[in-house]
C-alpha cells in the first residue's frame, strides 16, 4: 500500500493510485517544476491570505544549521519551547536570566519574523521557590515576573501566551500555586500586569485539548466571555492543537474558532503537531496529512484566526517520543529534515501548488468523511457513515461517483442486504450493493459500493451524512476489527481507506 494524498488524485486520471504516490512524493521531494507558487514558503502562503504561519523553536536547535536555514526561511513567526519559561527566566527569586529567550528574539530579528512569548504564568516549568511562597506572597512574585518579562522583551514579542492551561479536561480549573494563592483571580490579574508591562503586545490565554467544540473549551469560552465584560485585557485564545492521529479531529475546530472569534478575540493555533503511534504507515500518514490540512483549513475560513505555529518543524526535535514513549513523526518534516506529506496537505491547503501543481480547479476534486455509527465490532450489521465534500471549484455530478467501504465477511452467507438508513440528501438518491472483491486483500474481501442516481454537488458542499448498514441475509456475525476501512472514530473525519471514484477513476483515497 503507498501513502497518496489523496487531493491530488483527481489530477491525475486513470493512473493507478500506487504510481501516484510514487510521482506525487518523488516530485515533492525534488522541488518538482517550478513555478512561483510552489517556490513560496508556508509562511509567504500564509501571510498572502493575512495570516502568519510559524515554528517553535528551542536554544539548542538552533546550533543545527541545516535546521536552523530550514527554521529562519520557511516560518514567518517562532516560539520559544522553553527559553521565556519561568524556571529559565526566573530560576531563584529575583534574579532574572533572559538569556536564552533573547537568543530567540535576536534570531527572529535576524530574520524577519516575529514571536509569540510562551509563557509569563503556568503551573509547569515553575521553578520550586515559587510553589513554596506563603500564599500571601504569590501575587507579588506573579506580577513582578510578569513586569519583569514582559517590559524585558517589548518591542520583540509581539504576542505573549499570557496564562497557560489554566482547565482540567473537564473543564474546572487547574490548581497550581496561582489557583491556590488567588483563585480565578489570578488570571485577571496576570494578564493587567502584562497589558501594564507592555501595552503593545496581544494578550493570550493558551490551552491544550480546546481545539473542538467540548467541555474544555466551553470553560475557556465561560472564563474569556467573562474577561472580557470586566474589562480585562485580553486580545486572543491559544489552541495548542496537540493532536493524534488515534484520537480522531477535534469535532468542529472551525465553529469553535468562530465562536471565539465572535466575542471579539483573535484565535491561534499556537503548538500544532499530529503524533502518532509508531511506527507510522500510508494511513496513520493520511491521516495526519488530513489533520494539517484541516487545521490549516479551520484557520483560513476563521478571520479572526491569525495564524499557525507547529510545535517545531522536524520530527528531529519533537517533544512527542519523550512525553509518549512509542509515539512520534509528528511533525511537518522528518528527521533528516525532509518535508512530509503533510506539509503538502498544508501547503496546499494555504493555495499554493507542490508536486504537479494544485487541484483546486479539477473537476471530481472530492473527500470522503466517515465515522464509525457502530458501537460493536462483532455484531451482525457494519454501519458506515459516509459524507463527501467537493473540495475542488468545479460542481461535481453525483451520478458520476461511486465509492468503496472494504470490510471482511467472515463466515456465513455470501448474500448481502444493504440499506440507506437516514441522509439529508434522501436515501432515494443513494445506491448501495455489496461487491466481492476481485482481488481479496486482507481485511478487504467484499466492499460496500455507494452511488447516486443523480444530484450535484457544488465547489465547497457536502452530501452531508449518509446513514449506510449491510447485513448478511443470514444474519451471521461480522469482524470489523480487521476490517479495511473501519475506524473507530464517531465524529466525520476524513477517511484514507474509502475510496472515491469519479467516472471510474480514482480521486480520493488509498486502495486496499
Ligand atoms: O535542559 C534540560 C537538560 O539540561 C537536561 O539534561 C534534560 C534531561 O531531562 O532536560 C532538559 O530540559 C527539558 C526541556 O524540555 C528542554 O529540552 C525538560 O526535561 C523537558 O521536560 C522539557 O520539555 C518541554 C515541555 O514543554 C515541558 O513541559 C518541551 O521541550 C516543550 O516542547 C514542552 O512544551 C509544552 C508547552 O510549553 C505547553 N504545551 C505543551 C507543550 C508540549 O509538552
Amino acid at each position: 500500500m503507498s501513502s497518496v494524498k489523496p487531493r491530488r488524485h483527481g489530477r491525475h486520471g486513470g493512473l493507478p493510485v500506487l504510481l501516484v504516490g510514487a510521482l506525487t512524493l518523488a516530485l515533492s521531494l525534488t522541488g518538482g517544476p517550478a513555478n512561483a507558487a510552489q517556490q513560496a514558503t508556508l509562511h509567504e502562503l500564509a501571510a498572502a491570505q493575512g495570516k502568519y504561519f510559524g515554528s517553535a523553536t528551542d536554544n539548542p536547535e538552533l546550533t543545527d544549521a541545516a535546521y536552523a536555514d530550514i527554521l529562519g526561511s520557511e516560518f514567518g513567526q517562532i516560539t520559544p519551547g522553553n527559553s521565556m519559561k519561568w524556571d529559565t527566566t526566573e530560576p531563584v527569586q529575583g534574579q532574572f536570566n533572559f538569556a536564552k529567550g533573547d537568543v530567540i528574539t535576536g534570531f527572529a530579528a535576524q530574520h524577519d519574523q516575529t514571536v509569540r512569548g510562551h509563557t509569563l504564568v503556568w503551573h509547569s516549568q515553575l521553578p520550586s521557590w515559587v510553589g513554596a511562597l506563603p500564599s500571601t506572597q504569590v501575587e507579588a512574585a506573579m506580577t513582578r515576573h510578569i513586569t519583569e518579562e514582559a517590559t524585558h522583551y517589548r518591542g520583540a514579542v509581539t504576542a505573549w501566551d499570557v496564562v497557560n492551561e489554566p482547565f482540567n479536561e473537564d473543564g474546572t480549573y487547574r490548581t497550581s500555586p496561582f489557583y491556590n494563592a488567588m483563585g480565578t483571580d489570578y488570571i485577571a490579574t496576570a494578564l493587567r500586569a502584562a497589558h501594564a508591562a507592555d501595552p503593545d503586545a496581544k494578550l493570550y490565554l493558551n490551552d491544550y485539548n480546546i481545539e473542538g467544540l467540548g467541555a474544555k473549551s466551553d470553560a475557556m469560552y465561560a472564563l474569556v466571555s467573562e474577561l472580557l465584560d470586566e474589562g480585562v485585557p485580553l486580545d486572543g485564545v491559544g489552541m495548542q492543537a496537540h493532536l493524534a492521529v488515534q484520537y480522531g479531529f477535534p469535532y468542529q475546530m472551525q465553529a469553535n474558532m468562530q465562536r471565539f472569534a465572535d466575542l471579539g478575540l483573535d484565535v491561534a493555533v499556537t503548538e500544532l503537531d499530529v503524533r502518532m503511534q509508531l511506527p507510522a504507515d500510508a494511513a496513520k500518514t493520511a491521516t495526519q496529512s488530513s489533520y494539517y490540512q484541516q487545521v490549516t483549513e479551520a484557520c483560513l475560513a476563521v478571520e479572526r484566526c491569525v495564524g499557525i505555529t507547529v510545535w517545531d518543524y522536524t520530527d528531529k526535535y519533537s517533544w512527542v517520543p519523550s512525553t509518549f514513549p512509542g509515539q512520534g513523526a509528528a511533525n511537518l518534516y522528518d528527521e533528516n529534515l525532509s518535508p512530509k506529506p503533510a506539509h503538502s496537505a498544508v501547503r496546499t491547503a494555504l493555495g499554493g501548488q507542490d508536486g504537479g501543481g494544485g487541484e483546486g480547479g479539477e473537476p471530481g476534486a472530492l473527500k470522503a468523511q466517515y465515522r464509525n455509527s457502530d458501537s460493536s465490532v462483532g455484531d451482525n450489521q457494519i454501519k458506515p457513515g459516509l459524507q463527501l465534500v467537493n473540495t475542488g471549484t468545479t460542481p461535481v455530478s453525483l451520478s458520476d461517483v461511486t465509492v468503496r467501504y472494504w470490510f471482511t465477511a467472515g463466515n456465513g452467507a455470501a448474500t448481502y442486504n444493504s440499506w440507506c438508513d437516514w441522509s439529508p440528501i434522501g436515501c432515494s438518491t443513494v445506491t448501495h450493493r455489496v461487491v466481492a472483491a476481485d482481488t481479496p486483500e486482507a481485511g478487504a474481501d467484499h466492499y460496500l459500493e455507494v452511488g447516486f442516481t443523480g444530484g450535484t454537488l457544488a465547489p465547497g458542499a457536502t452530501t452531508g451524512e449518509i446513514q449506510l448498514r449491510l447485513n448478511k441475509t443470514d444474519w451471521s456475525l461480522f469482524d470489523e476489527s480487521d476490517d479495511y476501512s473501519y475506524g473507530s472514530g464517531t465524529s466525520y473525519a476524513d477517511a484514507s481507506r474509502i475510496a472515491v471514484y469519479v467516472g471510474g477513476e480514482p480521486v480520493w483515497g488509498i486502495e486496499p
